[in-house]
């Protein structure tokens, strides 16, 4: 599969990352709030193909030493073929030199332990949404 990796998006595209988001049942917000996320992040992976964006992820980061993954989603159809991988170790290359956090989905563990990731066991976080965060699964 040809497959270009970018990192910088156009403006049309955020409609998508918005929609690929909702579609996957992930956090998702208006185009204009997703765009100001991933510019505001370190790094920001986009992976086109055929020029159509098919997948994203970023990673918010001091771009020394701790890092935090984030919005790592593809589009259901190109979902089981190595796109999912390719983001990740692009954004974990781009900072070789950090520790890297993040949460996955409930269900997910086992996509980022067979890309090297260990469960933390002193993980604590506090959630804008906490009650909604613990019926979802991410909280005690
Ligand atoms: C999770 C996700 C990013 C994985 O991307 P992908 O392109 O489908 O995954 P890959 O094809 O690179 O898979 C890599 C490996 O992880 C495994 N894997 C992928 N999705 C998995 C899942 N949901 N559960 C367990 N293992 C999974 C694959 O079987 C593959 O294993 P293999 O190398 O032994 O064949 C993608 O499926 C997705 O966007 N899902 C919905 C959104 C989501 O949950 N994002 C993660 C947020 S934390």
């Amino acid at each position: 599969m040809e497959i270009e990796i970018k990192h910088e998006l156009p403006d049309s595209g955020w409609q998508i990352v918005a929609q690929t988001l909702k579609e996957v049942g992930m956090a998702f917000y208006e185009p204009h709030v997703h765009k100001k996320a991933f510019e505001n992040s370190h790094t920001s992976i986009f992976v086109f193909h055929s020029g159509r964006l098919i997948g994203f992820g970023r990673a918010i980061s001091d771009g020394v030493y701790q890092a935090a993954i984030y919005d790592v989603a593809v589009i259901p159809e190109f979902q089981g073929r190595g796109i999912g991988t390719i983001i990740v170790k692009n954004i974990l290359s781009n900072l070789p030199s950090c520790n890297f956090i993040l949460y996955t989905m409930p269900g997910k563990e086992d996509f980022y332990r067979k890309l090297g990731f260990r469960k933390m066991k002193t993980g604590m976080a506090s959630f804008r949404k906490a009650d909604n965060m613990t019926l979802r699964g991410f909280t005690e």
